[in-house]
């Protein structure tokens, strides 16, 4: 069977990135059997051919009305498949799904009818949301980083922007490379239309979200991108352990550090 990335190398280098991440994610330690989820728009590397592709699949209803997605095409990890194996063999593991009219469901066109994520409730909110403000982000990943998530399980820290304050003063990069820092969405059922909601609201002040007791949330230009800006947050609470293993508080980069970084970087206050 020919595969859709038979001859399209645009395409088939957005899906290599998308292996790429997933082996980072499994190896990292973020992906336990099928945790964590990856999307992304392809709809810019869709030709003629493509758009005649019959439907390998029903009908399925995606749970909300999205109107910005109107014939925009997706790659999906597929639920219950692991980030380790769609590493190797990412069109098994995930597949395309092409939104039909009514803006409120889909169908799978390719490689197989692998069935999407079951958080593709937020994947797709946040699509359309980036489509309704123009965004150039095309790709969102969920994962669920070992450090971050221990974090979240502490008030103090789900407060707004103590935890970004608190990660920036780590390290200069993370405020650099991450510069919104990390919005909050306090518990709420996976896969559930409420998450996806409170997810968007979330992502019109930040790029990464955390989902409380679960994952992150984050989106950017591309899939390389948006695990960036997790892993550079990650790396900061690792930091932050570190130095509360060895038995004190870290001081953090103080005020005026903090200041002179985002004044040398043309970052936001
Ligand atoms: P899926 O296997 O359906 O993608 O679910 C994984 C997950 O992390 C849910 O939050
Ligand atoms: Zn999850």
């Amino acid at each position: 069977m020919k595969s859709i990335l038979e001859n399209r190398e645009g395409l088939a280098r957005e899906i290599d990135k998308v292996a790429e991440v997933a082996s980072y994610l499994w190896q990292k330690g973020w992906a336990e059997r099928n945790g964590g989820n990856i999307t992304v728009n392809i709809t810019e590397y869709v030709d003629d051919e493509i758009r005649k592709m019959h439907a390998i699949s029903e009908v399925f209803p995606i749970g909300k009305r999205l109107p910005f997605l109107k014939d925009c095409y997706f790659y999906c990890k597929g639920t219950n498949m692991r980030m380790r194996d769609l590493a190797r063999h990412p069109m098994e593991n995930g597949s395309v799904i092409k939104i039909i009219d009514d803006c409120a469901s889909y169908v799978i066109i390719a490689d197989n009818p692998v069935r999407p994520t079951s958080e593709l409730p937020s994947h797709l909110s946040v699509h359309n949301y980036l489509l309704s403000i123009n965004s150039p982000y095309k790709a969102s990943v969920h994962t669920h980083p070992i450090e971050l998530v221990a974090m979240s399980h502490n008030k103090r820290f789900l407060e707004k922007d103590v935890a970004s304050h608190l990660l920036w003063s780590m390290i200069p990069e993370t405020k650099a490379f991450c510069p919104k820092g990390l919005g909050i969405v306090p518990y709420l059922l996976p896969g559930s239309v409420e998450l996806a909601d409170a997810t968007i609201k979330e992502l019109s002040d930040y790029d990464v979200v955390m989902w409380e007791k679960h994952g992150v949330f984050a989106v950017d230009s591309d899939v390389m991108q948006a695990f960036d800006q997790i892993d550079v947050l990650n790396k900061s609470a690792l930091i932050y352990i570190a130095a509360k293993n060895m038995g004190f508080e870290p001081d953090g980069m103080s005020d005026e550090q903090m200041k002179e970084m985002s004044l040398a970087f043309n970052l936001p206050k």
